[in-house]
């Protein structure tokens, strides 16, 4: 056992030396790719100032204070590398944000690189390791029951209104850190951006989505609490 731990350790410094050496080469290709697809949304300079960003509402995302909604890290950090790959791969749904998951794994990765040279919060800080989710625990009524109370005590409400139509009493005047007025969720409709997998709705409320003012719970909520939010928030959801 400890043998087969050694291995995998060398195994990982082993990849990290390449990523470290391929850096430059990646961003240098990402370039190219972002010049492709990516720059008539965010802007040759990744301000989010593409040509056809004037017609699009939420507006593309503007890289350079290198702040990103959808993470595994704790609130006002940097993203990892993988929650990027992961919005590029999946898109954003009921945005303009396409998937890119036709793109080669190469290509992502690239990709990926070359956004994170637009700030240079990048080359300073470290992200923490993602947040740790606990196991689901099963979604029946009680814990629907348990999570649409803890909705009341933390007021989500507020924003995303008490039958959570994102129509709160602070709804109508949300802003967006670069200016923009934001809705709150209706979670009545459609499907979440980042997706509709339990995972994503925790990670959601427990990191925050930096630059919006939806705010990080993990101070006053418990994992359990979180859980049975994630199945209340879940519930509200019309069957289509
Ligand atoms: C047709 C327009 C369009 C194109 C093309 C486009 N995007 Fe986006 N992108 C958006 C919009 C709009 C958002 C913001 C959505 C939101 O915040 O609700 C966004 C957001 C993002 C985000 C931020 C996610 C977060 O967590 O905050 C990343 C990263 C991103 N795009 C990468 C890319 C890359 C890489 C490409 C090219 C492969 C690309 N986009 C192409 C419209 C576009
Ligand atoms: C101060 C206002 C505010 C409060 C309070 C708030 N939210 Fe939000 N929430 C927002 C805004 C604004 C958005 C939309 C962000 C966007 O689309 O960029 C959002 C989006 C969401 C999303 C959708 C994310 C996606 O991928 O589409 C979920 C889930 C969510 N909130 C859950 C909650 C829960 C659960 C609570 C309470 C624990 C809560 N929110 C409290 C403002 C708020």
């Amino acid at each position: 056992m400890p043998k087969f731990k050694m291995a995998v350790a060398c195994g990982a410094m082993a990849l990290l030396a390449a990523d470290g050496m391929a850096e430059n080469g990646a961003a240098a290709r990402g370039k190219k790719a972002y010049g492709r697809y990516c720059v008539s949304c965010h802007g040759v300079d990744g301000d989010g100032r593409g040509y056809e960003a004037q017609h699009l509402d939420p507006t593309p995302r503007n890289f350079t204070k290198g702040a990103f909604k959808w993470r595994t890290t704790p609130s006002g950090q940097i993203p990892r590398d993988e929650d990027l790959l992961r919005t590029i791969r999946n898109g954003l749904y009921a945005t303009a944000m396409p998937p890119w998951g036709a793109l080669s794994d190469q290509d992502l990765k690239d990709l990926i690189a070359y956004v994170k040279t637009f700030s240079p919060r990048f080359a300073k800080e470290a992200p923490d390791p993602a947040i740790t989710i606990p196991p689901q625990p099963p979604n029946n009524a009680s814990s629907i029951a348990a999570g649409k109370e803890t909705y009341q005590t933390v007021q989500c409400g507020q924003c995303h209104g008490d039958g959570g139509r994102g129509d709160g009493p602070s709804a109508s005047t949300l802003k967006d850190e670069w200016g923009q007025p934001i809705k709150a969720h209706d979670f009545t409709v459609g499907n979440l951006k980042c997706g509709n997998a339990p995972e994503d709705v925790y990670r959601v409320f427990m990191t925050g989505l930096n630059g919006t003012p939806m705010p990080s719970f993990t101070d006053s909520v418990t994992p359990d609490e979180a859980w049975h939010l994630v199945h209340y928030v879940l519930s509200l959801r019309q069957k289509h």
